[in-house]
């Protein structure tokens, strides 16, 4: 059992397969970036991720999460799809949906239930003003797709003020008569994502937002959720915040990370790393890596902020950008 100094057991791992995306979000991967950064070796091989997760799991890894840049994007994603599938873990993943269609029957046999989503924006201009790609229209295809096929489809979005906060309750309306849990995140900061405390818009907001032109219950979260879950009642969908800056989550945290270049975090927002691919291709046994990277957890936000200091400066954060940690 991978254990920390606060008595949190790990057991889902996040993989990030590539720092590659055909979007381009402001927040996340903006224009001005190179398409992709790890390159060739400084990657992990689709053999490397599975040796790499069987140790996870001997450790006790049960959840495994694709993530990317865009985890689809890299050409053999359907591969190590297939490679973790023969895991006794439950496997998810987080796409921006583009390619989705040509992955379905990957997903479906490699016993994929659960999709995450995200997608800021309803409309196809503003989403195009986001992502600056025209794929609107493809990427509600593709949640269609989901549906249709029985995936659990939660979708994410980014509430950026006076961007799209004015869609809460319309991303609601979408619920009404299908079965999506929308998850709406407050704005986090990373390198280069040009973050300030006015762009976020809180999870107090949001509700009272919500509150103007809906009645709603609060559902029951799981120890290790992100989310705080409401109900429209008669709705088929749910919604949630991801209240990160106002209220963090930490205390139930179980997640670990690993890069695209096969670096170890123990924190979305950690400071430190530890080089899990390196120490593979040199013969050394990773397990206790593993062990003493989620010892050396911090309690909270990698110990990087408060986010309820009011005069925290964005810029003294030490991390990736997020298109390099895949969320
Ligand atoms: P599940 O709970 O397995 O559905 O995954 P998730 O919702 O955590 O993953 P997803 O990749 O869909 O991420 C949704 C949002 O949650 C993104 O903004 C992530 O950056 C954020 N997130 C994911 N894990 C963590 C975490 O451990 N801490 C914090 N603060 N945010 C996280
Ligand atoms: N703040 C909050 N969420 C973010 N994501 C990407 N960048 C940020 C950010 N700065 C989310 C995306 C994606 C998920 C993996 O991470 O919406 O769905
Ligand atoms: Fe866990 Fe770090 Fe996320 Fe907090 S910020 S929930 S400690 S990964």
């Amino acid at each position: 059992m991978l254990t920390d100094q606060f008595n949190r057991v790990h057991n889902y791992l996040r993989i990030s397969l590539t720092d590659k995306c055909n979007l381009r979000c402001a927040y996340c991967n903006p224009v001005d970036l190179p398409r992709g950064y790890f390159k060739g070796s400084a990657r992990m091989t689709a053999g490397e991720i599975e040796q790499i997760v069987a140790v996870f799991v001997t450790q006790g890894v049960k959840k495994i999460r694709l993530t990317g840049g865009e985890p689809l994007v890299r050409k053999d994603a359907g591969e190590i799809i297939q490679r973790i599938s023969k895991y006794p873990v439950e496997l998810a993943i987080s796409t921006n949906a583009v390619l989705v269609d040509k992955y379905i029957d990957v997903f479906k046999d490699a016993g994929i239930q659960s999709v995450n989503v995200s997608l800021d924006s309803l409309t196809r201009e503003k989403f195009f003003a986001i992502t600056r790609r025209d794929e609107f229209n493809r990427i509600l295809d593709n949640i269609y797709l989901l549906l249709q096929n029985k995936f659990h489809v939660k979708i994410n979005v980014v509430v950026m003020k006076n961007v799209n906060d004015d869609e809460l309750n319309d991303f609601i309306a979408w619920t009404k008569h299908l079965p999506v849990h929308i998850r709406f995140i407050e704005f986090m900061p990373f390198a280069g994502n040009d973050w300030s405390r006015e762009k976020v818009f809180s999870y107090q907001e949001m509700l009272a937002v919500i509150a103007t032109q809906y009645k709603f219950l609060k559902l029951q979260d799981a120890k290790h959720d992100t989310d705080k879950k409401y109900l429209v009642p008669g709705y088929e969908g749910t919604f949630a915040v991801i209240s990160t800056m106002s209220q963090p989550f930490c205390s139930g945290c179980n997640r670990m990370r690993l890069t695209t270049d096969g670096k170890m975090k123990n924190c979305l927002f950690s400071k430190t790393e530890v080089d899990i691919l390196g120490a593979l291709r040199s013969g050394v046994d990773i397990a206790p890596l593993i062990q003493q990277c989620v010892w050396d957890k911090e309690k909270a936000l990698g110990g990087q902020f408060t986010p309820y200091d009011e005069n925290f400066d964005a810029s003294s954060i030490s991390n990736r950008r997020m298109i390099n940690i895949g969320g």
